[in-house]
C-alpha cells in the first residue's frame, strides 16, 4: 500500500542549529500517528516541513506516491495538508467566525461578506467540535481553551487529507481533550490521516496507532502502538533511563507564608479562604475556567477588582500590583507564556533578568558581567537547549521557550512561587527537572502554589490539594488523593 505522505531523508540547519539531520516520516490513510521526542528535537520543524511552512534543505516529501514541495502553506493546503500550530496563530480582534474562515469569506456579488451565512458555516463546525463558542464573539475575548478549539475548527472546515496537530490538548481540560480525540478517531474512520504531536504519553496510548520518535533531529524509530510500553517510548525518546518521575514529597512543613481570607472574585457571591505553608508544594486542581487563575492574579495584584483579605508572614497586605507584589517576594509564572510571560523578540539574558532588575542593576545600569553570569547559570540550571543566551527566544522550541519563564521566575528568588501549567508543552525529561526544581525549592522553604490541569502532576506534586469550582475553592484534599476524588469536586457533583 503507498503511503499518504512520505517524508525521508529530511535535513533541515537553522543558524547554530541542526535541526533534522536525516529525518524520516510515514503516514497513512486513516492512521493516527503520533510524533513524540523531547523539546527541540525536531517535531514542529519537521510538521512545518510538511505543510510548506519551512523549505527542507534536503530530502523528499511523497504525498499519495508523488513527490511534492509544497513551497508555502497555501500549496500544500490545496494538496490537502493543513496543520494546527503549537503556538496559536489567531487573529484576535476579530470574530470566530472569521478566524475560521480567513482569506474565504462567502460574498455576495457585490463583493459584500455575506456574515448570515458566515456565522451559520462556523456555528456548524463549532457544533462538530461539541463547543460552545458564539461564532460572533471575537477571538480576544475568549480562553485560551477555546482559542485553540477555533484553531482546530479552522482546520476541519479545510476537509483536508492530512490534518497536523501540533501539541492540540496542551490548554485543553481532559474533558475537551476526550471531545477532540473523538472527533480525530471519526475522522481517521473517514481515511483522514492523522499526525498528532504530544508530550503527554497517557494521551499517546489512547489515541495514536503508531508513533515515531525523534531525537536531536534525527529519526529513532516507529512502532506499533499495541505493540510497545511508555517505557520502550520515553527510553527512545531520551536515550537512558529516567528514574522516579516525581520527587519525594515534603516531610513536614514551616511558618504560614500566606493567608487568604475571604478572597471573592470580581461578581461571584462565594469567597476562598486558605492558607500557604513555607516548604510544602499546594496543587490547586479544577476544570479550565473555574477561577484558579483569576484567584492567583488577585493575589499577585494583577487583577484589582477582587475583594478579600491577604497576609503575608502574619501581617495584613495590600497589593495592587505585581511590581508590588515581586517586591513582597511574591513569584508568578502565567499560563500563556507569549501573551504574559515572554518577550519573544528579545534575548534569552533580557527575558530572565526582565523580574530580577535589582540583581544585575548596580546604581541604576545594567551590568553585563553580572547579566551574563545570572543567564548563564540559569541557562545551565534548567537545561535550557539554545545556541546561547543572546539567541531570540523566538527561535527555541516551545518546551526551552517554557523554561526560560521559569528562569525568569527563579531569578528573582521569591519567597512565594505561584506557578500556572508550568509544565505544559514541556517534554517528559524536562518535566521531570521541572518537578525536582520545584520541590527543591519548596524544601528550601519557598511555598510553592500549582495550578495543574494535568490530574497525574497534581497528585505527584502536590502535599496538599485545593480544587475550584465556579470560581470559588470547594474542597481542601491531602496530596494522597485520586483523581475520582479530585474530579468529583472540580466538576460540582459533591460540595459546592
Ligand atoms: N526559526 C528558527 N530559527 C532558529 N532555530 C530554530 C527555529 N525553529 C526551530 N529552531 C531550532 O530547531 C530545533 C528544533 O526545534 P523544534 O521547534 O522543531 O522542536 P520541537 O521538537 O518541536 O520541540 P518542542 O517539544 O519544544 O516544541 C531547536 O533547537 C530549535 O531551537
Ligand atoms: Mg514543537
Amino acid at each position: 500500500m503507498i503511503p499518504l505522505l512520505e517524508a525521508q531523508n529530511i535535513t533541515k540547519r537553522f543558524p547554530g542549529t541542526l535541526a533534522l539531520d536525516d529525518a524520516q516520516f510515514e503516514l497513512r490513510r486513516g492512521e493516527i500517528h503520533a510524533l513524540i521526542g523531547e523539546n527541540g528535537a525536531g517535531k514542529s520543524t519537521l510538521m512545518k516541513i510538511l505543510s510548506g511552512v519551512y523549505i527542507a534543505d534536503s530530502g523528499e516529501i511523497r504525498f499519495e506516491g508523488r513527490p511534492v514541495s509544497p513551497a508555502n502553506p497555501r500549496e500544500a493546503l490545496e494538496m490537502g495538508i493543513a496543520i494546527v500550530h503549537q503556538e496559536l496563530s489567531v487573529v484576535r480582534p476579530l470574530t470566530v467566525a472569521e478566524n475560521i474562515y480567513p482569506g474565504r469569506l462567502p460574498t455576495n456579488r457585490w463583493g459584500m461578506v455575506k456574515y448570515n451565512d458566515l456565522f451559520e458555516a462556523a456555528r456548524r463546525v463549532l457544533e462538530q467540535l461539541q463547543v460552545e463558542i458564539n461564532p460572533r464573539a471575537t477571538m480576544e475575548t475568549l480562553s485560551i481553551a477555546n482559542q485553540q478549539l477555533v484553531e482546530i475548527g479552522k482546520a476541519l472546515s479545510l476537509n483536508c487529507k492530512v490534518l497536523i496537530l501540533d501539541e492540540p490538548t496542551s490548554a485543553l481540560t481532559e474533558r475537551e481533550a476526550e471531545i477532540l480525540f473523538g472527533l480525530l478517531r471519526r475522522l481517521a474512520a473517514n481515511g483522514t490521516g492523522i499526525i498528532y504531536i504530544s508530550h503527554k504519553l497517557s494521551e499517546i496510548f489512547a489515541l495514536a496507532d503508531r508513533v515515531t520518535v525523534l531525537r536531536d533531529g534525527r529519526y529513532i524509530g516507529t512502532r506499533v502502538i499495541a505493540e510497545t510500553t511508555p517505557d520502550e517510548v520515553v527510553r527512545m525518546m531520551v536515550g537512558r533511563e529516567l528514574g522516579d518521575f516525581y520527587p519525594a514529597k515534603s516531610a513536614g512543613r514551616g511558618q504560614p507564608l500566606l493567608e487568604v481570607r475571604n478572597l471573592r472574585l470580581p461578581g461571584l457571591a462565594a469567597g476562598s479562604s486558605f492558607q500557604l505553608f513555607a516548604g510544602e508544594v499546594l496543587g490547586f486542581a479544577g476544570l479550565i475556567g473555574s477561577g484558579r487563575t483569576e484567584l492567583a492574579r488577585a493575589i499577585f495584584g494583577a487583577d484589582a477588582k477582587a475583594e478579600g483579605e491577604i497576609l503575608l508572614e502574619g501581617r495584613p497586605v495590600q497589593i495592587t500590583s505585581p511590581s508590588q507584589a515581586i517586591r513582597l517576594g511574591l513569584g508568578y509564572l502565567p499560563e500563556d507564556r507569549k501573551a504574559a510571560g515572554l518577550f519573544l523578540d528579545m534575548a534569552v539574558k533580557l527575558n530572565i533578568e526582565a523580574s530580577s532588575l535589582p540583581e544585575v542593576t548596580r546604581s541604576g545600569f545594567i551590568s553585563p558581567a553580572r547579566e551574563r553570569v545570572l543567564a548563564e547559570r540559569y541557562v545551565k540550571q534548567l537545561n535550557i537547549s539554545t545556541p546561547g543566551i543572546e539567541q531570540e527566544v523566538r527561535r527555541l522550541s516551545g518546551g526551552n521557550q517554557q523554561k526560560t519563564l521559569v528562569a525568569k521566575w527563579l531569578s528573582i528568588q521569591p519567597k512565594i512561587l505561584i506557578v500556572d501549567e508550568p509544565t505544559r508543552g514541556i517534554d517528559v525529561g524536562a518535566k521531570r527537572e521541572i518537578h525536582y526544581l520545584l520541590r527543591s525549592l519548596a524544601q528550601n522553604n519557598v511555598g510553592v502554589i500549582m495550578i495543574s490541569s494535568e490530574l497525574p502532576e497534581i497528585l505527584g506534586m502536590s502535599d496538599r490539594v485545593l480544587v475550584m469550582h465556579e470560581g470559588a475553592i470547594v474542597a481542601e484534599l491531602d496530596g494522597a488523593t485520586t483523581e475520582e476524588q479530585i474530579m468529583m469536586y472540580a466538576s460540582g457533583q459533591q460540595g459546592g
